[in-house]
């Protein structure tokens, strides 16, 4: 498995613009597109707090943007702090794993574990029996 250390320091890079007033959790992600390219996107949140949305489905977002429909994903990197830019464990939350997995069913995803370590691991191993449409 390849050290993707230029996601993780794009997604560090990221966390600097989340708006996060409210949880003072600053989160940054970042992706490689099969194009080679790199988006990222931090989190965004709202005093409606149930429509704030996360740094993983913004890189999403900013990569079906850019590439359109046919985006796909090879890896993810997500990095978070608190307000004094202490980092912290964030593996990425059930509906991150579902948006990942349907824009990379094999993609590798990376992030700080409970113990400060760097897990880095499949999408099929954080989410089994994911959703997909039946056909
Ligand atoms: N958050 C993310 O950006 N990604 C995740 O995978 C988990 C949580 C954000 C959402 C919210 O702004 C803050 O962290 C606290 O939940």
């Amino acid at each position: 498995m390849t050290l993707h250390q230029d996601l993780l320091d794009e997604a560090a890079e990221a966390l600097k613009s989340a708006y996060a007033p409210y949880s003072q959790l600053y989160v940054g992600a970042a992706l490689r597109s099969v194009s080679g390219r790199i988006y990222s996107g931090c989190n965004v949140e709202n005093g409606s707090f149930s429509i704030g949305n996360c740094a993983e489905r913004n890189a999403i977002a900013a990569a079906v943007r850019a590439e359109g429909a046919a985006f796909a994903l090879t890896a993810i990197a997500i990095c978070a702090t608190d307000r004094a830019s202490q980092a912290l464990p964030i593996p990425p939350c059930g509906a991150c794993r579902q948006m990942i997995r349907e824009f990379g069913a094999n993609a590798e995803v990376l992030f700080m574990g409970a113990e400060g370590q760097l897990v880095q691991t499949q999408i099929d191993e954080l989410l089994p029996h994911g959703f997909s449409l039946p056909v």
